[in-house]
C-alpha cells in the first residue's frame, strides 16, 4: 500500500503591521498583575461611574432599546451632542449630516484616516503619540512623518512642521489634551495650524477625548471653534473619558457633511451601528451639563493630589494641563533608561507606570515616565507612600 504524508499546511499571510510586537503596555499591565503592583500605568479610572447613568441604560433595556439603531447614532443622541457643541463652542453642527457615532474615540481615528489616506499619502504625527495613531496611519499604506514635540514644554515645532509639510502631506494629527504629556494646544497654535493647511488639501485629524480633562482654568481649543478649520477636520471623542466608563468603547466623529458623507459609507460596513442602550441613556444624561462641566475641576483635585504626594519624593513633574496623565522626571533617581527603570520600579517598589518613549518610534530617552492620577485617594497614597523610598 502506498502511504502518502500528509502535510499539515499552515497558511502563511504578510503581516499587514510588521513591526507591531507585544507593545510596553501590555508588558506593563502584565507586569503589574504578575507583582500585585499598583497600576498607574494604564489610562483608566479606579473610581465608579454615576450610577444614574448605570440605571438608565437598565431602563433602557428594560424598556426595549435592545435591537439595532440608526446606523449614524441614536437620532436624539446626536441631536443632544449638536445641542452641546453649540453650548460649548458657539458652532452650530447638523446632527444629521456631520455627527457620527463610534465604538470609541480611536475607532473614529481610524475611520477618519481610512476615509482621507490613498497609497503613498503621508500623514504629519507628533510624537509621543498615542499608540495607535501611527498603526492606523500605515494599514492605510500611508506613511507617517514624525514630529518630535519639543522637550519638556511638549509643544509643537511650528517651523519644523512647515518644513515637512510636501504636496503628498494629506493629514496632520492633533491630540489636545494630550496623552501622554497633559500639554495642550494654544489659541498661537491654532493659528500656526491655520497658516500651515490654508490653501492646501491636508485634512486635520483632532484627537479631543480628553476635551473636558483641562485644569488651572485653561480653555479647550477644540477645532469645534473654528468653522474655517472644521471644514477640513475630524475630530474624535469619547464618552469612556467623559462619564468614567472606558469600557464602554462609546464616542463621535464630527466633520463636514462632505467629508463625513464619505467616513459613513466606510462606517456602514465596518461597524454600522453602535451600542443602542448605551446611546439611549446618553441622550438625556448630556444634557445634564455639570457632569461635564465639573469634570476638569474633579481630575484637577486629583492631579495636585497626586503633585502634593510625590512632592516627597524625588521625582520632578513636568507641568500637566490637562488629560489623566503627568509626566515625571527620574534624573534624580537614576540614570536607567525609561523602560528598565518602569520594569524595576513594578517588580520592586510595586508601582506601574509608563515609559514616554513607549510613544515614540525611534529610539528617545528623556528619563520621564508618565503616570495616569485618575486613581482614587487611597490609590495614588499608596503609589506615592512606595515612591517616597527611592
Ligand atoms: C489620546 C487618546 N485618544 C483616544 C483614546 C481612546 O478612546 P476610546 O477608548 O474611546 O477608543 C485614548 C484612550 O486612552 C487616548 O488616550
Amino acid at each position: 500500500m502506498h502511504h502518502t504524508k500528509q502535510i499539515l499546511l499552515h497558511p502563511q499571510i504578510q503581516s499587514k503591521l510588521p513591526n507591531v510586537g507585544t507593545t510596553i503596555f501590555t508588558v506593563m499591565s502584565v507586569l503589574a498583575a504578575e507583582n500585585n503592583a499598583i497600576n498607574l500605568g494604564q489610562g483608566f479610572p479606579d473610581f465608579p461611574m454615576s450610577e444614574e447613568l448605570v440605571a438608565s441604560v437598565n431602563e433602557a433595556m428594560k424598556a426595549g432599546h435592545n435591537q439595532y439603531v440608526h446606523m449614524n447614532g441614536y437620532i436624539p443622541l446626536r441631536e443632544s451632542i449638536a445641542e452641546k457643541v453649540e453650548f460649548l463652542y458657539r458652532t452650530a453642527i447638523n446632527p444629521d449630516t456631520q455627527i457620527t457615532v463610534t465604538p470609541g474615540g480611536t475607532y473614529a481615528l481610524y475611520t477618519a484616516l481610512t476615509t482621507i489616506l490613498q497609497p503613498g499619502d503621508e500623514v504629519i504625527v507628533f510624537e509621543p503619540a498615542y499608540d495607535s495613531y501611527i498603526p492606523s496611519i500605515e494599514l492605510n499604506g500611508a506613511k507617517a512623518i514624525r514630529i518630535p514635540l519639543t522637550f519638556p514644554g511638549y509643544k509643537i515645532d511650528w517651523p519644523l512642521v512647515k518644513n515637512k509639510v510636501s504636496e503628498r502631506t494629506r493629514g496632520i494629527m492633533i491630540n489636545s489634551p494630550h496623552n501622554p504629556t497633559g500639554s495642550i494646544l494654544s489659541s498661537e497654535d491654532i493659528e500656526q495650524l491655520r497658516a500651515v493647511t490654508q490653501d492646501t488639501q491636508i485634512i486635520i485629524v483632532s484627537d479631543e477625548v480628553y476635551e473636558h480633562l483641562i485644569f488651572d482654568n485653561k480653555q479647550h481649543e477644540s477645532i469645534l471653534k473654528y468653522p474655517d478649520l472644521m471644514e477640513r477636520s475630524f475630530v474624535s471623542f469619547s464618552f469612556g473619558k467623559v462619564y468614567h466608563c472606558t469600557g464602554w468603547k462609546l464616542g463621535y466623529s464630527i466633520s463636514s457633511p462632505a467629508l463625513m458623507k464619505e467616513f459613513r459609507k466606510i462606517h456602514q460596513f465596518n461597524c454600522f451601528s453602535c451600542d443602542t442602550p448605551k446611546q439611549v441613556a446618553l441622550a438625556s444624561f448630556l444634557k445634564q451639563k455639570e457632569n461635564y462641566l465639573e469634570l476638569g475641576k474633579f481630575i484637577q483635585n486629583k492631579r495636585d493630589y497626586f503633585q502634593g504626594l510625590m512632592s516627597q519624593t524625588k521625582f520632578e513633574a513636568l507641568p500637566s494641563y490637562g488629560s489623566y496623565f503627568q509626566v515625571y522626571s527620574y534624573k534624580k533617581i537614576s540614570e536607567e533608561s525609561e523602560k528598565d527603570i518602569a520594569i524595576r520600579l513594578t517588580k520592586e517598589r510595586g508601582v506601574a507606570t509608563i515609559p514616554v518613549s513607549a510613544f515614540y518610534t525611534s529610539e528617545t530617552n528623556n528619563q520621564v515616565l508618565r503616570f495616569c492620577f485618575a486613581k482614587n485617594e487611597s490609590t495614588l497614597e499608596a503609589a506615592a507612600e512606595k515612591l517616597v523610598l527611592l
